[in-house]
């Protein structure tokens, strides 16, 4: 291993491990292949852009030849695939792109990988294959996919395609499956980030439903290292999940937020809950804490640390803020806000 492809190293759990690997790992050269569309950022590389270990190319992984084009211009070895179109609430609103990059991309990113006889393939899934999950089971990497959402029925596709190269080309393959994240440098359309820096400005916070919602909180510095364990430790065709192991009702980290910016609960407003809003996510993550990882951020203080951090890089989301964003938001939440006012 020596030259490894990042694809989707703009965006925001790709950056963290790109800046990681950059940091940590002087003997590998890191080359970020991202789209660049709407979710990933330049910023996000800013702290290892200038490093003598790191390249960028744009190109998309359903685009074959700019993929062959970068496997053989710096000889890769190894691909880390993040690219994907990640959030729930578009692939309600439009399916389509999810399938194009998580299923047909990801085949035609696999294809090339085997074709060049790349050693190595992580891809980085999600634990939403697994579904909603009920009572208190906490899903373990041998249970059954029953995603719910376009999203996350996108992923399971790519999964079972990197499960196939592996039984039926010999590919050296490992899946992660990580759980919510949250951190610095997140597109403000995820729960955490968005209802900080919409509380920052004193706007309503739409909590889907009645907010009793359950997920799994996993600093984004643990889900680069979670992947960077699989990549080095990991056995050939398994998967991993990757557990922050906090779990959490949606309303409280939303209480939690505001308690820490000083902001009053009357910015929160329960709207119209998601189509088809899995109630809960929980996972073990023994298998790869056996590969020595282990989450190290603990909840309340990791939120409090990402807090500070929007509250002092308004630079960062400020510009992120206009645009395709406000136009997705007023697809996403103005009737639903407006149902919330009536009500
Ligand atoms: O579980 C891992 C997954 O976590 C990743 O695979 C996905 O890419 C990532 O988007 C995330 O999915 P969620 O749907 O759980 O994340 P999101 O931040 O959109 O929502 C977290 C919870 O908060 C969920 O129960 C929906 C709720 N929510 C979210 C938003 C954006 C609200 O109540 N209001 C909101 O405005």
């Amino acid at each position: 291993m020596k030259n490894i492809m990042v694809t989707g190293g703009a965006g925001f759990i790709g950056s963290a491990f790109v800046r990681q690997m950059v940091k940590q790992h002087p003997e590998f050269t890191i080359v970020v292949f991202d789209k660049m569309t709407y979710a990933g950022n330049m910023d996000n590389l800013l702290p290892v852009k200038d490093a003598a270990n790191f390249r960028f190319e744009q190109g998309d992984i359903a685009d074959r030849e700019a993929v062959h084009h970068t496997f053989e211009t710096h000889g890769i070895d190894t691909v880390v695939n993040f690219a994907a179109e990640t959030h729930v609430d578009r692939s309600i609103l439009s399916p389509d792109a999810f399938i194009f990059s998580n299923v047909v991309g990801m085949n035609i990113l696999l294809e090339t990988a085997h074709k060049r006889g790349v050693e190595r393939f992580v891809h980085v899934s999600t634990d939403e294959v697994y579904g909603d999950i009920e009572g208190d089971h906490f899903s373990v990497e041998d249970d059954s996919f029953k995603p719910n959402s376009p999203y996350s029925a996108s992923k399971a596709g790519g999964e079972l395609l990197v499960r196939a190269y592996h039984v039926t080309y010999g590919m050296n393959t490992v899946v992660t499956r990580g759980s919510n994240t949250y951190g610095p440098y997140q597109y403000p359309e995820k729960l955490v980030p968005f209802f900080v820096t919409e509380a920052l400005e004193d706007r309503p916070l739409p909590v889907y439903g009645d907010g009793k919602q359950i997920r799994d909180w996993l600093h984004v510095e643990d889900h680069a290292g979670g992947v960077a364990a699989a990549l080095m430790h990991g056995q050939a065709g398994q998967a991993y999940n990757i557990a922050g192991e906090h779990l959490r009702h949606n309303i409280e980290v939303t209480y939690r937020i505001l308690k820490l910016l000083g902001k009053p609960e009357t910015l929160i407003k329960h709207v119209p809950d998601r189509e088809g809003h899995d109630r809960r996510y929980a996972m073990r993550c023994d298998k790869l804490k056996a590969l020595g990882w282990k989450p190290q951020y603990d909840f309340e203080h990791g939120l409090e640390m990402t807090v500070d951090w929007y509250r002092n890089n308004a630079w960062w989301w400020r510009k992120i803020k206009t645009g395709e964003y406000l136009e997705y938001y007023k697809r996403q939440y103005a009737a639903r806000l407006a149902a919330a006012q009536q009500a």
